[in-house]
């Protein structure tokens, strides 16, 4: 078997790309996999750039006690501009030669994953993907680590917000995150009840926007919430409501939610992803794989090629769309 003939002795794991909750769980789970299978973990604290400079230290079991409850990641994430060059990664590779480290498992995104590709392509450290991003842009995965909490911190604001646009017949214009992806705010609108979501996979209609708000008006619907990803062509939420309130004379407020959506405690359904996603990417270092994201796909694990999983970028399904637009007549 492959596992036999590559000895995998050591393997390092790192965060990248913009954190989310559910990397701890995920970096335990990796951690303590390892020693079950007797190979020695290591952790690569701030991502790539701590490659680069060296910050790579072993880890036992007790390192990783107590962290599968909380956000963020114990051994740091960044996104490192050095690395996208070629002298930056000759100097991880490297490290990792140094460390005796032979396999490397990758939390992140699509930035994060194009730099694992990279590595395999110029090294014989064998690397695998954990998607870890709360945008759930990814394909090969059902969901991606961070994403259930993200929209379980947002949906909880726009409950929130909800209260007191009611109080005052407002229409709130709620910011989520999403530079290029809209399934936080698809989701969240849906299930916070919004009157619209407006996302950079489909083309928003600021004026049909305005004069749906205002026949709600006149039908009753004193107050609304449009939920705006940051990423929608008309703007951020913002210029959204200024550009909805020349066209609309109804009273308005702007709520951004900003970074409170990367943190938090992550939910089971995450902890749970993490571990099993965790797990998978050990086995598939045993195996002797690489180049190969792991992910959740109908209930199983599932490996989708690096390239393949950032390649198509993944479309919002045409129901949930609809859902939207049924619901808030
Ligand atoms: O990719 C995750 C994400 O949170 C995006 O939704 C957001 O656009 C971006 O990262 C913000 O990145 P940062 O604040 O880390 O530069």
């Amino acid at each position: 078997m492959a596992a036999e003939k590559r000895k995998m002795k050591r393997i390092g794991v790192l965060c990248s790309g913009g954190d989310c909750s559910g990397m701890n769980p995920c970096v335990r789970a990796v951690v303590r996999s390892a020693i079950y299978y007797g190979i020695e973990p290591f952790a690569i604290y701030r991502g790539y750039q701590g490659m680069i400079e060296n910050q790579i230290k072993p880890m036992c079991g007790r390192d990783v006690a107590g962290i599968g409850n909380r956000g963020g990641t114990i051994i740091g994430s960044a996104r490192s501009q050095e690395f996208l060059t070629k002298a930056g990664r000759k100097k991880a590779i490297k490290n990792l030669h140094a460390h005796g480290i032979g396999g490397l498992v990758v939390i992140g995104g699509d930035g994060s994953f194009h730099g694992a590709e990279a590595l395999c392509k110029e090294s014989d450290v064998l690397t695998i993907g954990v998607p870890g991003t709360i945008d759930n842009d990814l394909e090969g995965t059902d969901f991606t680590i961070g994403y259930d909490t993200a929209v379980n911190v947002a949906l909880d604001a726009l409950d929130k917000i909800r209260d007191t646009a009611a109080s005052h017949d407002r229409i709130f214009f709620i910011e989520v995150m999403g530079r290029h992806a809209g399934y936080i705010a698809l989701e969240v609108g849906i299930a916070g009840g919004a009157e619209d979501v407006l996302i950079p996979e489909t083309s928003s209609d600021v004026p049909g926007l305005a004069k749906k708000l205002v026949e709600g008006r006149a039908k009753g619907k004193m107050s609304s919430i449009v939920v705006v990803a940051e990423g929608d062509e008309e703007g951020g939420a913002f210029e959204v409501a200024g550009k909805v309130g020349k066209l609309a004379q109804i009273p308005a407020r702007v709520s951004v939610l900003g970074h409170m959506q990367r943190g938090g405690i992550p939910t089971a359904a995450d902890r749970l992803l993490a571990s099993r996603l965790g797990l998978a990417a050990v086995r598939e270092l045993r195996a002797g794989n690489s180049g190969v994201m792991v992910g959740v796909v109908s209930g199983k694990i599932k490996t989708t090629k690096l390239c393949n999983s950032w390649e198509s970028h993944r479309k919002v399904t045409p129901e949930l769309l609809d859902l939207v637009k049924i619901l808030s007549i």
